[in-house]
């Protein structure tokens, strides 16, 4: 009797560990696909049985600029602004139970955005509540554009430093120039000859100006812990002020962007220069949008970041003259008859100093500055 107890505890046993066993492999086994969803560059999209949004990947939230937790939910229609040919394909992938492809489908996504993808979908029979549709997104062209990230990128360091050169050749003159005028000044009896001392000093000091200006703020950056938000409050009241009532000035904020490291002063200056270039351009009335969202697993130049904070700046002005268009960030270069050309160089340069980039796209009525900043980096 006390035999077969023993034989039965140890069958139970064995039955036990068998089935934690199991539940520690399938437990194993979704870390594995949770893992690699993460990591994949394809977009992929799972929609229930209602054809609502119950899936999407950190490469799909790239894509559609939005959080899981903002796009769940949402039907295909809502998440694109052309959706017929994506729910054309849902309906045909589960009419025919099979699998549909589209080549260099053209996405109209929200915010203006665009991608050419390559999309495959696929009905998933497995699910109990009727079935449900996987979409994968192949982006096109990103890899084009990381590429030219990073040749921006590194266009931009080579310009910065021949300006600091420049700069500081200037700079070092400068001060003898203007003390050289002075000591002549106390030598003049004739006021009248004084005028032409006083033009020397002011045009020094205005140069001076001019060189600080090209290279940059000195001090090095104080990076604190800075709520995004409060950075572009700050621009976008000071702005305001500047246009009075003919510009409107919209936020659009995502409440989900954690705080940032960086420098608070550097950050409102680089801000500034470009909502400031956003309210000149735009000749009577119109609107900018300040726009911010967070985006995981995110290139900046060619180095991909777990968290980023894309900042965007879009004003409905004329857009950037063609002229320009592919030089607005060398200083120097302006399209206005009073500027300097030197706000989106210096700008540039403050969002390098924390591993960041500017980049732009402009069509007549649509500008959109888009500042991407690193909040996790890359270890
Ligand atoms: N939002 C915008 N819309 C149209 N043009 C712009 C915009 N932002 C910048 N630009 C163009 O880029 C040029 C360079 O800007 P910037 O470097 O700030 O120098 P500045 O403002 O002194 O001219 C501007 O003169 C303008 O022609
Ligand atoms: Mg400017």
């Amino acid at each position: 009797m006390r035999a077969v107890l023993a034989q039965a505890t140890a069958v139970g046993l064995v039955l036990a560990l068998e089935r934690s066993m199991l539940a520690l492999k399938r437990q194993q086994n979704l870390d594995l696909q949770r893992r690699i969803l993460d990591n994949l560059n394809s977009a992929i999209l799972m929609f229930d049985h209602g054809l609502r949004l119950s899936y999407l990947n950190p490469a799909a939230e790239r894509l559609l600029a939005g959080s899981a937790r903002q796009l769940l939910g949402h039907k295909a229609g809502e998440l694109f602004l052309n959706a017929g040919p994506i729910e054309q394909m849902l309906t045909a992938a589960l009419d025919s139970d099979d699998s549909v492809t589209r080549r260099e489908l053209e996405l109209e996504l929200m915010h203006s955005n665009r991608a050419t993808v390559d999309v495959t979908v696929t009905p998933v029979l497995e699910g109990t509540a009727g079935s449900e549709v996987l979409v994968e997104l192949i982006e096109l062209d990103r890899f084009l554009r990381i590429t030219r990230d990073e040749s921006l990128y590194s266009q931009q360091v080579v310009t910065r430093e021949l300006v600091r050169g420049l700069a500081h050749e200037v700079k070092n003159p400068l001060g003898g120039l203007r003390g050289a005028a002075q000591l002549l000044a106390k030598q003049l009896d004739n006021a009248d000859l004084q005028e032409y001392t006083d033009v020397i000093i002011s045009e020094a000091d205005r140069l001076q100006s001019l060189v600080n200006r090209m290279l940059g703020p000195s001090t090095r950056h104080a990076l604190r812990n800075t709520n995004i938000h409060e950075v572009l409050e700050r621009v976008r009241s000071l702005v305001s002020a500047e246009v009075g009532g003919r510009i409107m000035l919209r936020r659009d904020y995502d409440p989900s962007i954690p705080e940032m490291q960086v420098d608070r002063e550097q950050l409102i200056q680089a801000l500034l220069n470009v909502v400031r270039n956003a309210a000149q351009a735009i000749p009577a009335e119109g609107e900018i949008v300040l726009r911010t969202r967070v985006l995981r697993k995110c290139f900046v130049g060619s180095k991909r970041h777990p968290l980023v904070a894309r900042i965007e700046i879009i004003d409905d002005g004329p857009g950037i003259p063609k002229e320009i268009q592919d030089r607005i960030f060398y200083p120097m270069v302006t399209g206005r008859a009073e500027g300097t050309g030197l706000g989106l160089s210096i700008a540039q340069n403050l969002l390098q100093q924390h591993d960041g980039l500017i980049e732009c796209t402009s069509a007549p009525g649509h500008t959109v500055f888009t500042l991407l900043i690193p909040i996790q980096r890359e270890q």
